[in-house]
């Protein structure tokens, strides 16, 4: 008996042991950079940013990194298309605060206001709690999954994940949330149905997230449950509540850096706020604040929105391009959008951080192309076609709000014992401001 639960022990363990690796992919027959001497899977963690340079300087060829599926394509980076902020400490002393936790919370409630409306809206709020734990399990729980189980196991993780049975007991919470407020929406939208009235902008009684999805649904004659919604809306909030808190950590590390610019931004606000009518900022007014878009572009230039490389894209079936280049179904192809930020080719002067250098262009190209959330070939950073970032000019619109509250409201600067904490951190692909980096805040009206 005991000889048969050996062999079966045995046979199990070649089996799953088979499935990994027929589960791992195979290598490109394609040149691929590594790292010299020690080229250990730790180092792709921390030092992947030294690679991908290292492959910028190579034009006209494509190379790939073993992080699994990862695979970039160089030459295509230049044909490519390429209110809530109350929460600031309320001070007149210096205060020491980790701004990075506060800046995920006032997100979430600006996302909320937009996504969800006034019902769910709020800070601290219960949707905002849980649209923060599912956003957080959201990040982690993908990594965890693929580090711990074989591919044919993954559907297994919704019963034995952490993680992922976190975000099904937050997506189940949503669905009860969101249900009486979808059928408000239903409701109104019968009401306008039955009067007549014709759907146009502001014919509507409610502007936001639950009322697009409903109508995006009605228009392709699809039903829209309260199960859809709860995951169309938490994959909104994923995509949008690190990511533009990470933007505007950024901004802020390149306020304290470049105190010169900041001056002349907090001129343009004060000189554009002074003649708001009633004192309240439209997208109009965010709109006239060119210095401080500018600014923001150039934030996003020099760090990439936080991300190495945008545009990651996983072909379901091979994949041609017009020069012949093939991508296998299974790959991850992505653009080197960090890398194209310091090309001189197409930013003269890269490591200089210019705060009116997109305004100039702006200016002498007399487009809509360089704004900070213009999708163009200079800046990759939003991704490209179809798929390009929906969200960039809701992300544009609460950074400038969130950027205005600060710097006519408060004074801030690194703490003491700071200095040699790193301002950026590398993670894979990602550059991330570093968020146990604290700061000092004093409140201080500013004005003209
Ligand atoms: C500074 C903040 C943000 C950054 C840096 C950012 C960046 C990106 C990038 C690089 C992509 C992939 C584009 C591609 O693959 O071509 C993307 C996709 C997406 N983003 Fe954003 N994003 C931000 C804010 C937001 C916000 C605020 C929302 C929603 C309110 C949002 C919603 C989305 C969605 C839904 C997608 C998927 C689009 C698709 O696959 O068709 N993002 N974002």
């Amino acid at each position: 008996m005991s000889v048969i639960l050996y062999v079966a022990v045995i046979a199990v363990g070649a089996w799953l042991l088979y499935f990994k690796r027929a589960s791992s992919p195979p290598k490109l027959d394609l040149p691929y950079l590594e790292f010299e001497g020690d080229n250990s899977a730790s180092r792709y963690k921390t030092e992947s940013e030294s690679i991908l340079r290292r492959g910028y300087g190579k034009r006209g060829t494509y190379y790939g990194i073993d992080l699994g599926t990862f695979y970039l394509i160089e030459p295509l980076q230049r044909a490519c298309a390429a209110a809530y902020a109350k929460e600031m400490p309320p001070c007149s002393e210096w205060t020491s605060v980790l701004p990075y936790p506060l800046l995920i919370k006032i997100f979430a409630s600006m996302s909320a206001c937009a996504i969800v409306g006034p019902k769910l809206d709020g800070l601290d709020s219960e949707w905002q709690r849980l649209s923060m734990d599912y956003v957080s399990a959201a990040l982690s729980a993908p990594s965890k999954v693929r580090a711990k189980y074989p591919r044919w196991l993954y559907w297994l993780s919704q019963y034995i994940n952490d993680g992922v049975k976190t975000m099904w007991k937050h997506r189940s919470r949503a669905r009860e949330l969101l249900t009486p407020v979808l059928q408000s929406r239903i409701d109104a939208t019968a009401e306008l149905k039955a009067k007549g009235v014709k759907k146009h902008k502001g014919a509507r009684k409610y502007e936001d997230g639950v009322q697009w999805l409903l109508d995006a649904h009605t228009a392709q004659g699809k039903v829209l449950t309260p199960d859809q919604l709860a995951q169309d809306l938490l994959v909104i909030m994923t995509a949008s509540i690190h990511s533009t808190s990470g933007a505007c950590l950024a901004n802020i590390f390149d306020m304290l850096e470049h105190p010169e610019a900041l001056s002349d931004v907090t001129q343009e606000i004060l000189l554009v706020q002074s003649k708001l009518p009633g004192g309240v900022w439209t997208r109009k007014a965010l709109g006239d604040l060119r210095l401080l878009d500018s600014f923001m572009r150039e934030s996003a230039r020099v760090h990439a929105l936080t991300q190495y490389t945008s545009a990651q894209r996983i072909p379901t079936s091979t994949w041609k391009f017009k020069d012949g280049l093939e991508i296998p179904s299974g790959f991850t192809m992505a653009f080197p959008s960090y890398h194209h930020g310091f090309d001189p080719a197409i930013h003269p002067h890269p490591d200089t951080f210019d705060a009116y250098r997109h305004l100039r262009k702006r200016q002498e190209s007399d487009t809509h192309k360089f704004h900070f959330a213009s999708v163009s070939e200079d800046m990759l950073n939003w991704g490209t076609g179809r798929h390009a970032c929906p969200g960039r000019f809701f992300a544009q619109e609460t950074l400038k709000l969130l950027i205005i509250h600060l710097l006519t409201h408060y004074e801030f600067r690194y703490a003491e014992g700071t200095e040699e904490m790193p301002r950026f951190l590398p993670s894979n692909l990602f550059i991330v401001p570093n968020p146990a980096l604290p700061l000092l805040f004093k409140e201080c009206k500013v004005s003209l």
